[in-house]
């Protein structure tokens, strides 16, 4: 249809070749919602006249309702496709109007925006939900005591409740961020043109507040060629896929029968074909993959930015995939962490029984010497340090305890240190799993009165961004009714 100048038409093969028509079908909607506030602009700068508007918004919305009668043959994207409709269905003398002072150029990237927009959104709502549900979890499990552990050996004692909120916490980051970034996507390229824009009087400011931006972008340049919040939405959104990937990881080794912390739901574990006894976490496995996939997908959005000249080149549209690909995939994978964690069973025995015969409590015990008897932090650390020895080779099933006041005098006597052996002894004994924690006193330990003062802060953050995405929510709902009563008004008056 624009090949005003050429001989002939696209060869079959290359239309097909550069073609996005396939993929555009995810933003036939948002370009009819961005055609229609066009429609009213070109109205009210006189290029539209009343019964011209009422004739395209009613095929706008017959296409709205029928997505499938238009017809996509010979067209090279959606923007061509729905113009050819309009053009066939209302003559060239009305549908042949509707690209007065726009391209698409300005049209796909106010597309992509308002769609990022609704996705922006959602993914904040499927964020708000896991991380309420991690909440949920820890409540449960504040007498969770299980090792924690650094470089995957067991390092201090902590519990399942300090590990789930460790995750709430790294993804209300991912929220904050995603609410940062929407102001930035919320920008209105529409009326750009192709790159430097018309010679028409076209209400630019109007087309934006129509579409519920909260700017116009002020260079024609870059409005029509920059795709930097792409960058920044998928590396958003493969930030998040690694926090999956991670909890994926851990869920996935704590399953297996040698460690035996968890048990992820029968309803989330596949099994084999050929070995009976199997339930493999392979939803978890998937996570981990999707991340992988999110991970190229930022790259090659990268890569096709890169040294890409100034203004539209059609590279652009390859951008198009990846995006959408990363927003799915994010969103899918947050409602499945959700549903794993949600019925998966947390075997406390097993942890507390992994924290009992642990050494994890090392560091306590030297903190301990270091407050109650004055020794010096480093002369402590060397101290535990032989009696872990010490006590590995007596081969009990709980740490430290058959250790007697003689096999101290001989490690105090290589260690140089000035303390009794028996406030050694009673500093070993005194302290178990269960009161590691209790004694734990910094801010952000794993002591349940701390996790509790968390969880009791962490609520009421949520609160306060679920309803902040409502009320995005119900801005954009209202723009969109805004846009109908804006048409009827003028079909009407
Ligand atoms: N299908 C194109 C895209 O997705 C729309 C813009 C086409 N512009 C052009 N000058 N060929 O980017």
């Amino acid at each position: 249809m624009y090949r005003s100048r050429h001989k002939e038409d696209l060869d079959k093969r290359t239309l097909n070749f550069l073609s996005s028509i396939e993929i555009d079908d995810k933003i036939l909607y948002y370009d009819i919602l961005c055609t229609k506030v066009h429609i009213i602009m070109l109205y009210k700068i006189h290029v539209l006249e009343k019964h011209e508007v009422s004739r395209l918004v009613g095929e706008l919305n017959n296409v709205l309702h029928h997505p499938d009668k238009i017809s996509r043959e010979g067209c090279e994207d959606i923007h061509e496709a729905l113009e050819t409709h309009l053009i066939k269905k209302t003559g060239i003398n009305v549908g042949g109007k509707i690209q007065t002072g726009r391209s698409r150029n300005d049209q796909i990237i106010t597309d992509i925006r308002i769609k990022a927009r609704d996705d922006i959104i959602n993914v904040i709502i499927h964020l708000n939900r896991l991380t309420k549900q991690l909440i949920d979890k820890s409540e449960d499990n504040l007498d969770s005591i299980m090792p924690l552990y650094t470089h995957l050996q067991q390092a201090q004692i902590g519990n399942f409740a300090h590990y789930l909120l460790s995750y709430s916490e790294a993804l209300v980051r991912e929220i904050d961020r995603l609410f940062s970034l929407y102001e930035r996507v919320n920008q209105s390229p529409l009326g750009a043109g192709p790159i430097g824009g018309s010679l028409l009087p076209i209400e630019r400011n109007m087309t934006a507040k129509l579409l519920g931006f909260d700017n116009i972008m002020s260079n024609s340049i870059d409005a029509t060629s920059s795709r930097d919040f792409m960058i920044e939405f998928t590396s958003n959104i493969a930030s998040i896929m690694i926090t999956l990937s991670r909890i994926s990881e851990d869920l996935i080794i704590w399953s297996s029968h040698e460690f035996g912390f968890i048990e992820i739901s029968d309803k989330h574990a596949s099994t084999s074909s050929a070995m009976p006894q199997k339930r493999n976490p392979d939803p978890l496995e998937i996570t981990r993959s999707k991340t992988a996939i999110v991970i190229g997908n930022l790259t090659t959005i990268m890569t096709i930015l890169k040294s890409l000249p100034s203004g539209y080149s059609r590279d652009l549209q390859d951008t198009k995939v990846p995006f959408w690909n990363s927003v799915e995939l994010v969103v899918s994978s947050l409602d499945i962490m959700n549903d794993v964690i949600q019925y998966l069973t947390v075997k406390k025995d097993a942890m507390r029984r992994a924290s009992t015969e642990s050494y994890a409590v090392s560091l306590d015990i030297a903190e301990v010497l270091v407050t109650k008897y004055k020794v010096p932090f480093r002369t402590a650390h060397q101290l535990v340090g032989a009696l872990v020895n010490l006590s590995i080779n007596i081969n009990d099933e709980i740490p430290f305890k058959s250790i007697s006041s003689g096999d101290i005098r001989d490690v105090l006597s290589k260690v140089k240190a000035n303390i009794e052996p028996v406030k050694i002894i009673k500093a070993i004994r005194d302290i178990d799993s269960n009161k590691s924690i209790r004694i734990r006193n910094s801010e952000g330990s794993p002591n349940p009165k701390e996790q509790t003062r968390i969880i009791r802060k962490s609520k009421l953050q949520l609160q306060k961004y679920s309803n902040e995405v409502q009320r995005m929510k119900e801005t954009i709902d209202h723009v969109k009714m805004n846009i109908s009563n804006t048409i009827k008004g003028i079909v009407e008056e």
